[in-house]
């Protein structure tokens, strides 16, 4: 385990009071990707007190090599419009910055009044590009995690803490 269920509720409870202060009187509108940001975005929504939105994006890779290129395929756009909107786009993880680069232009090109990022897991050691991050919750190592949100393979997003996968369960996937 690398960050326990309470350390993870007491950082977002400080990342929703400073966006309660920092946007306070300007309706921000919160962006999120799907699938993994959803257990981060449901928690951070309950620790802001400013009247607030919220919306959601899904992209897939094309293929790995599009997805080196930092080229994803919107698979499910916003229902709002954000044109004059305070936008903050919410993730879970960064990693080369790649995949946070490509929307942040997407939506950029609809003329929000600001757009800003909010992101919880920062691992820096990979990046590609660099992305002002307003909000920042953790910095991670350079390894795979896994937990509140992030996946193995679509499995252990349900993980209320975050933590390393054992070498094992790599190998036993990768052979059956
Ligand atoms: P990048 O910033 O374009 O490299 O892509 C980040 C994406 O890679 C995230 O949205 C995750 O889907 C995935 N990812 C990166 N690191 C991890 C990890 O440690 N665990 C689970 N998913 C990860
Ligand atoms: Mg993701």
């Amino acid at each position: 385990m690398l960050i326990s269920p309470e350390e993870l509720q007491r950082r977002v409870g400080e990342i929703g009071q400073a966006i309660s202060r920092d946007y306070a009187g300007q309706n921000p509108l919160l962006i999120g990707v799907l699938k993994g940001v959803v257990f981060f975005m449901a928690d951070l929504l309950r620790a802001i007190t400013i009247p607030i939105e919220v919306d959601f994006i899904a992209v897939s890779n094309y293929s790995p090599e599009a997805s080196q290129r930092g080229v994803v395929r919107l698979v499910k756009d916003l229902e709002l419009p954000i044109i004059g909107r305070h936008v903050l786009f919410v993730e879970d993880v960064i990693d080369t910055g790649l995949t946070l680069n490509y929307i942040l232009r997407n939506l950029q090109a609809r003329q929000p009044a600001s757009l800003e990022v909010c992101v919880l897991f920062d691992k820096s050691e990979h990046r590609l590009i660099d992305i002002p991050l307003k909000y920042k919750g953790f910095d991670l190592p350079n390894r795979f995690a896994v937990g509140y949100g992030l996946d193995y393979r679509e499995r252990y997003r349900n993980l209320p803490f975050v933590g390393l996968l054992k070498p094992a369960v790599f190998q036993n996937a990768a052979t059956s």
